[in-house]
């Protein structure tokens, strides 16, 4: 259910989207399955994320629940159980062209994430990010050849109130140089 009545949200104070406003990371999903159209147009929406020399470094690991749930750390598990679906963001870590590192291959796969948040929250669907996971466990059971694994993905359809994590104000995030 996304955002029933009563159910409070943030509000804005110069009109941004409601996809923004209505986005948290829940940790109690219904008992419903994600379509895999749905699964797709997310998937596809990370893909046209802006990156690094067009490197596109994102890799989306799909696989068993069960197999996600053994890798994070048993707090996360605990809730995440009731997750439809589980995937993990990675990437890779080197320029395709030179070989050479990537010192922005987690940058653009955090953005790649956040495009596919935008694109769930406006079909309904909730996406809570995960970084609390064993990485050696995640390399040992995805095989992850030569991949970066940065967060495990929790998505579906969110059984509880919007949960209003605060926010520092915009004077604490902008550094406004325009005028000396
Ligand atoms: C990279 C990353 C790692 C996170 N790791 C965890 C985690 O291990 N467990 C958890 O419950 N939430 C985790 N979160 C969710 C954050 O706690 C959450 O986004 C933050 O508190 C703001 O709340 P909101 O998403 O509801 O606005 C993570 C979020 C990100 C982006």
């Amino acid at each position: 259910m996304f955002l029933s009545k009563g159910w409070q949200m943030r509000s804005t104070e110069y009109g941004i989207d409601d996809l923004f406003l209505k986005r948290f990371s829940p940790k109690h999903f219904l008992d419903k399955p994600l379509g895999e159209k749905d699964l797709c147009a997310v998937l596809e929406a990370a893909m046209t994320a802006p990156s690094c020399f067009n490197e596109q470094p994102w890799r989306f690991v799909l696989g068993p629940k069960e197999d996600f749930l053994e890798i994070l750390s048993t707090k996360n598990a605990d809730w995440a159980a009731s997750a439809p679906l589980l995937m993990m963001v990675c990437s890779t870590q080197t320029f395709s062209y030179n070989r050479k590192p990537n010192r922005w291959h987690a940058f653009d796969s955090g953005t790649a994430m956040a495009f596919l948040i935008v694109e769930a929250s406006k079909r309904g669907i909730y996406v809570h990010p995960m970084g609390g996971f064993s990485i050696d466990r995640a390399k040992e059971r995805f095989g992850l050849m030569g991949l970066e694994p940065h967060a495990v993905l929790a998505l579906g359809y969110s059984d509880e109130p919007h949960t209003m994590t605060t926010r520092v104000g915009l004077d604490e995030i902008v550094i406004d140089c325009r005028e000396s």
